[in-house]
């Protein structure tokens, strides 16, 4: 276990960062415009936000399209290869668009740029990339930036570290004034056999639980009425400093703070306590909705998958969570085609989804990656059998979702209205505290508000209502 001081990276190195963003921001010649394109998950989807907070603070607007920016920056996602390939597929796009605007400046960054060999395969092969980086030297930006833009020449700076650090006090700007993201810890330590977020996110790092205090003391005090504590894995918060707080009693004290909803994710099945369970069932504003992905309903594949659960361990915490809070709300990732997956296997994970009775489920087609153990097993699976295994899947899920939202009508909720609906403006539209979308006859004054909807009816991934 390490000392805090061991893992923040040292004040003055951020200072030093933000000294280099105004010295960008006077730089006579340099792009006014930028575009940050996101994939993958919400981790990265926060680091764009720190990443457009640096750019502000290097004196860049954001651009009214990605055709019109001076500057692009691709925040890419590796964790399955048709992400991988929608990123580049796009970086390649830009290409075209540099041949008419060769002040373009384009950039790469995240999860895709920290495998190994990614840093020389963009040199050699996307000579219209300026500028390259990891997950590792976030925080490095505007540094990397005044050297490219300096020496006019490119830059590719990956760092090879499994540890990794916590950069504070970076600037953020926030994507919406309602709901926010706080990452509580960075990295994984799990190494499913699957997966390469271990490899490419570095090991487990937990924020200091004072900084996320007050972190989230401040958003309440802006107006925030939603936030998302982030990590890959919450359930382990803490365990990697010494004295800090565990995720419960970090939970039992964010609930004091008064933001109306919390939500976490993600949750791994196998560290689920009895303690966390009743800090939620206790608690005044931690949401009755669970992410917790199953990944499969077979023992022999949970093994080899390095879930560190039974079947029968995930059902038990799943009836342990239910006793206690009865209208939680559990929705699940699944994989299918794993390596040597058999038709019985298959099958037991068709009949979990019908045991657990999920909300939703995120379904995925198992992707080798390189450099993870389950990328050189034998017996990979050919595509039209994990297509046609899916499409079941799917459908069974999509029975599954019906029934539970169908239960859902004649409940009153609490709706976070975000937007009015695209295609008719006195539709309004937002979260109820389960995270199902929820459209209902209203108007924009209502955005940013919570307000309480009768459900009316169900469709296939929203609910209806009206406002009582
Ligand atoms: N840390 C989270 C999820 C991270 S990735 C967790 O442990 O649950 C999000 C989801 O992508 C995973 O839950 C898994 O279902 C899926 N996934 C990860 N690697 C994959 C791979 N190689 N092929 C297919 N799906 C994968
Ligand atoms: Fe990947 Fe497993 Fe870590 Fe989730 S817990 S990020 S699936 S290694
Ligand atoms: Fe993708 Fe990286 Fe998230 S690989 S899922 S963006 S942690």
């Amino acid at each position: 276990m390490k000392r805090r001081e061991a893992i923040e990276l040292p004040a003055e190195e951020i200072e030093h960062q933000r000294v280099l963003m105004r010295e960008f921001a006077a730089l006579p010649d340099r792009p006014r415009t930028y575009c940050v394109v996101t994939y993958g998950c919400q981790m990265n989807a926060h680091d764009s936000e720190t990443l457009e907070g640096m750019l502000s603070e290097m004196g860049m607007e954001k651009a009214e399209s990605r055709e019109t920016a001076d500057f692009v920056i691709f925040n890419t996602c590796c964790v399955r290869d048709n992400a991988q390939r929608r990123a580049l597929g796009n970086v390649v796009w830009l290409k075209e668009l540099k041949k008419t605007r060769p002040e373009l400046m384009v950039a790469v960054c995240g999860c895709m740029m920290q495998q190994p060999g990614m840093g020389e395969q963009i040199l050699k092969q996307y000579p219209f990339v300026d500028l390259a980086f990891g997950t590792h030297n976030l925080y490095r930006f505007a540094q990397l930036m005044l050297q490219a833009v300096k020496s006019r020449r490119r830059v590719v700076e990956v760092l090879q570290e499994d540890e990794g650090s916590i950069p504070e006090e970076l600037p953020v700007r926030r994507s919406s004034p309602y709901h926010a993201y706080i990452t509580i810890m960075y990295g994984c330590n799990n190494f499913c056999s699957y997966c390469i977020v271990p490899y490419v996110r570095g090991r487990e790092r937990s924020r200091a639980s004072a900084r996320i205090l007050e972190e989230a003391r401040m958003l309440h005090e802006q107006g925030v009425k939603e936030i998302m504590l982030l990590g890959q894995n919450v359930n382990s918060y803490g365990l990697d400093a010494e004295g800090e707080l565990s995720f419960a009693q970090l939970l039992a004290r964010l609930d004091e703070v008064g933001i109306e909803r919390i939500r976490f994710m993600t949750s791994h099945p196998k560290d689920i306590s009895d303690e966390l369970i009743d800090v939620i069932a206790a608690s005044r504003h931690i949401c009755h909705a669970l992410h917790l992905p199953v990944q499969h309903g077979n023992n022999r594949i949970l093994q080899s998958m390095n879930r560190r659960y039974t079947r029968e361990r995930y059902l038990e915490r799943v009836a342990a969570i239910r006793a206690k809070v009865p209208d939680m709300s559990l929705t699940t990732d699944l994989i299918v085609g794993y390596p040597g997956e058999s038709e019985e296997e298959f099958e037991d994970t068709c009949s979990l989804v019908s045991e657990v009775g999920y909300d939703s489920a995120f379904t995925f087609i198992y992707s080798p990656r390189v450099g993870t153990r389950a990328g050189d097993m034998p017996d990979q699976i050919p595509e039209e059998v994990s297509s046609r295994r899916i499409q079941k899947l799917i459908a069974i899920q999509k029975e599954i979702t019906h029934r539970r939202y169908a239960g859902y009508i004649g409940q009153v909720h609490s709706v976070l209205v975000e937007e009015a609906s695209k295609r008719d403006e006195h539709q309004m539209a937002g979260k109820n505290e389960y995270n199902i979308t929820v459209n209902f006859p209203g108007t924009a004054e209502l955005i940013g508000q919570i307000v309480r909807v009768r459900i009316t009816s169900a469709g296939e991934s929203t609910l209806r209502g009206e406002r009582v």
